[in-house]
């Protein structure tokens, strides 16, 4: 028998260890230097750290001993500072992958993963995990969050931090608070009362900064009742430092700090990015004026140099994990096949999966089988060396006698790929004259805030590229152009573009985020190769918000069917197979940051393309690529639905594992999906005379679904299947004393779950508790999430889930603030949070 932890969460001293990184001894010496070097500074140099010296950067000051400081993006893995694919990272799953593993300790070795990868590229802080909830289905950056539920949200986010901060590397929990959709995202004004903001959108940041002290956080650009998050004094004073006690750095989402005075009197310690911002000669001068107190300046610099300290770039400063106490090299590949794995969520399966031995013949179908779909677009990006496509993954791990058949189906994609070919990249005066060259790996050219052989974006008039197609076969072939700005486009100097294509949308980062395309056709006979040549001249004052950047991707796409012709293949491949595995996946243009999604609909014709294949094949398996919930009309129809979300560079591999059997799929959803777009408790997602009111309250997610009469979704929060069966046998609870006391996160309640293997196969279940107050105050969500831990056991086996509740799962938000509320519940436990078989009831004594 196996009992796991709680959690999976380190013990009480690790934890300690971790957050501070240290014994009390060395907090203070770090201390003592941060005041130290403070002191030395005059007004200027304090001013001169709070803000980017560039794109990623603080500044050096060489006469305190201080160094560079580095943030890079994110939560999938650490970009560094360029956007490149020339400087690849390990692509880890996105973060809703992660969540759906509901397991901890997985994510506090992603964090202690990621600290590597900041090691390796010379990052010292990164800017994750994304803890903004899942409320409505069409936030464009679900798949970059975890959960629509603030618990489980919490716990992740928590373990996260406190791995990669076990790594010597600062993180910033973003964005701080109420960035839960993308519309308007600069300018909206999210209205939601006290209480929905405490239980729900607030509490994982209150996890967070309460069980593993993040070093940083990210202040939202939207505001909330009124005020930029930015310049929000009863937020970030108030709640976060004074009530929270953070004592790290609250850095601007990029371009998010508009006021010189409010930002720097609400707390905000850095502008970023640089160099022009709103603080360094603007702030001196209020500071003179006496528009900002002094001391204000120095709190803010304190913060900065506590934040250098802790990540090793402050003299005589001991960081908070000194190069011994180092986590053990991580293997990249192997963890980021392992959470790939873990999370995925096994929605329904009628004994088809795992795949049996010796299948004759598999058919595998979709244009996400050969070209994996692994991340979310947006700032969340990174660029690995290798992806394991769901091809090459099951090609490999089939044995040779299982014939693996492979058809497109249906392109959900609306554009080109970049030009896969090496690519000659000229930087141009304005007089034309050439300053620089670099080669790319591809038809992608992104430069965001440095150039190459640090080239001065001042100097820069064009950018031109050039690489050969090498056509694969006869036809029509398209080339494209993608990108803001003048471009001539010429295929062996024939000119096939020359005009300036204008921004679409208002958000200033679309240009890069989301750029218009134009597509011309080129009809090639025979595979002799063709020069493509793109050049690209900068607007007049071009950049975003006063950073140089320089995006725009020459594209290319290779003769393909008519949209019949392509389903009527894939549907020959599948009768002709013993199983047939669609992988559907939504597109770069569906789930991004920037825009919030119009419809849950799969692009382009991927539903008929699996009602298709499931009429002629009754072992057909759906893999869906999503971060966020999608409608499924078939799902009735195929033999299994198995999620894989974004699942990172190891995409193939690890969905090779979960269908062959070598792994159980580990996740369980982290967020309800619904049936119909109708069905969605939250939907609307756009601002009414520039706010956003959450009339809703506290009801998203289950807590409003279970409200509903006769409207069910179809897969509930918590709801996953694993390859063995569970019995639940028992529940024991315990009250712990004190009862009561100033600590939430004191443990009021101990529930022992005893559960048992029934079936056949080995397996880990997730154990999910769950609390009902009495149902006499209707303000409460009916049944809430309280806790969870995940138990292994082998066939027969029995084993125990130990889950401790803490005080506030028995509190709620009033007018006097927190609010212990004692009384009668009913705690359940199970697979999810309609699927409980068992409960007791149980009376909680707190003081009221
Ligand atoms: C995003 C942040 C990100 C930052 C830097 C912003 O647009 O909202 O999440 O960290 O850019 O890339």
């Amino acid at each position: 028998m196996t009992t796991n932890q709680q959690n999976g969460r380190p013990e009480q001293s690790d934890r300690h260890r971790e957050m501070h990184g240290d014994a009390h001894g060395d907090e203070q010496v770090r201390e003592a230097a941060v005041e130290a070097a403070l002191g030395k500074l005059d007004l200027t140099a304090k001013v001169a750290l709070l803000a980017g010296a560039d794109m990623w950067s603080l500044p050096a000051d060489e006469s305190i001993g201080l160094g560079r400081l580095v943030m890079s993006d994110g939560p999938a893995g650490v970009r560094g500072e360029n956007w490149t694919p020339d400087d690849p990272s390990v692509s880890v799953p996105s973060p809703t992958a992660l969540a759906a593993s509901w397991n901890p300790e997985l994510a506090h070795r992603t964090g202690q993963l990621l600290a590597q990868e900041a090691r390796r590229k010379g990052a010292h802080v990164v800017l994750a995990p994304t803890v903004n909830l899942h409320r409505s289905p069409r936030g464009g950056r679900h798949f970059e969050a975890y959960s629509e539920d603030p618990l489980l949200t919490g716990e992740i986010g928590a373990a996260f931090v406190s791995g990669v901060q076990s790594g010597g590397v600062g993180t910033t929990p973003k964005h701080f608070v109420a960035n839960d959709s993308e519309t308007d995202r600069f300018t909206v004004d999210v209205r939601a009362d006290e209480r929905t903001l405490r239980e729900l959108y607030l509490a994982p940041f209150e996890a967070i900064v309460r069980k593993a002290s993040p070093w940083g956080l990210m202040a939202a650009y939207n505001k909330v009742n009124g005020e930029f998050m930015t310049e929000h004094q009863e937020l970030n004073n108030g709640v976060l430092r004074g009530e929270w006690g953070f004592d790290g750095v609250l850095v601007s989402d990029w371009t998010g700090a508009r006021d010189t005075v409010r930002d720097a009197l609400a707390g905000m310690d850095v502008a970023m990015p640089g160099p022009a911002t709103v603080y360094g000669e603007h702030l001196v001068r209020a500071v003179r004026d006496g528009r900002v107190p002094e001391e204000t300046v120095d709190e803010l610099a304190r913060r900065v140099l506590r934040l250098a300290a802790r990540v090793g770039l402050l003299a005589d400063a001991p960081a908070a994990v000194p190069a011994e106490a180092l986590p053990a090299p991580i293997d990249g590949e192997a963890l980021a096949r392992e959470v790939a794995a873990a999370g995925m969520v096994l929605l329904a399966n009628d004994g088809v999966l795992p795949l049996p031995a010796g299948l004759g013949s598999v058919a595998l179908i979709g244009a996400a089988a050969q070209e994996a779909r692994i991340g979310g677009g947006g700032s969340a990006q990174v660029f690995p060396t290798h992806v394991v496509s769901p091809l090459a993954g099951l090609r490999a791990a089939l044995p040779p006698t299982t014939a693996l058949a492979h058809a497109v189906g249906a392109d959900p994609n609306v554009h080109l790929r970049p030009l896969a070919a090496r690519v000659e990249a000229r930087f141009l005066g304005r007089d034309g004259a050439e300053l620089g060259t670099t080669t790319l790996p591809d038809g992608a050219a992104r430069w965001i805030g440095q150039l190459p052989d640090r080239l001065s974006f001042a100097d820069l008039a064009a950018v031109e590229v050039s690489g050969s197609l090498q056509p694969g076969r006869t036809g029509t072939h398209r080339v494209g152009i993608r990108g803001v700005g003048r471009f001539v486009l010429e295929a062996d100097g024939a000119v096939l573009f020359d005009d300036i294509v204008p921004v679409e949308g208002e958000d200033p980062a679309a240009a890069f985020l989301n750029p218009p395309e134009r597509v011309f056709e080129l009809e090639l006979a025979g595979t002799a190769p063709v020069t493509l040549t793109l050049r690209h001249v900068l607007p007049e004052g071009s950049g975003f918000a006063g950073f140089g950047l320089v995006s725009f991707t020459l594209g290319h796409g290779e003769p393909v069917g008519t949209a019949d012709e392509l389903l009527d293949e894939a549907v020959a491949v599948a009768a002709a197979a013993d199983v047939a595995v669609v992988v559907v996946a939504t597109t770069e243009e569906v789930e991004s940051e920037g825009v919030d999604r119009a419809s849950l609909a799969l692009p382009g014709r991927q539903d008929e393309l699996v009602a298709r294949v499931a009429a002629v094949n009754p072992r057909t398996v759906v893999v869906v690529n999503a971060g966020a919930p999608v409608l499924m009309p078939w799902r009735e129809q195929v033999a299994a639905v198995l999620l894989g979300w974004f699942p990172g560079q190891e995409a193939g591999s690890a969905l090779a594992d979960v269908l062959t059997g070598a792994r159980e799929p580990g996740g369980r959803l982290p967020t309800t999906w619904p049936v119909a777009e109708v069905d969605a408790p939250v939907w609307g997602v756009e601002p009414v005379d520039g706010r956003l009111t959450y009339e809703e309250g506290l009801f998203i997610g289950y807590r409003a679904w279970q409200r509903r009469d006769g409207v069910a979704p179809a897969y509930w929060f918590g709801h996953g299947l694993g390859y063995t069966d569970w019995a639940y046998e028992g529940l024991e609870l315990r009250l712990l004393a004190p009862v009561a006391g100033d600590d939430p996160w004191a443990p009021v309640v101990e529930a022992l779950v005893r559960i048992r293997n029934t079936g056949a196969r080995a397996g880990r279940e997730v154990v999910q508790l769950y609390l009902s107050p009495d149902g006499s105050d209707t303000t409460r969500p009916g049944t809430a999430l309280a806790g969870f831990a995940t138990v292994t056991a082998a066939p027969g086996e029995r084993a125990e889930a130990r889950i401790q509740l803490p005080l506030r799962a028995f509190q709620t938000w009033g007018a006097d603030g927190w609010t212990d509320r004692p009384g009668n519940y009913r705690v359940r436990a199970g697979r999810s949070v309609a699927d409980l078989p068992i409960g007791v009831v149980l009376e909680v004594p707190l003081q009221g």
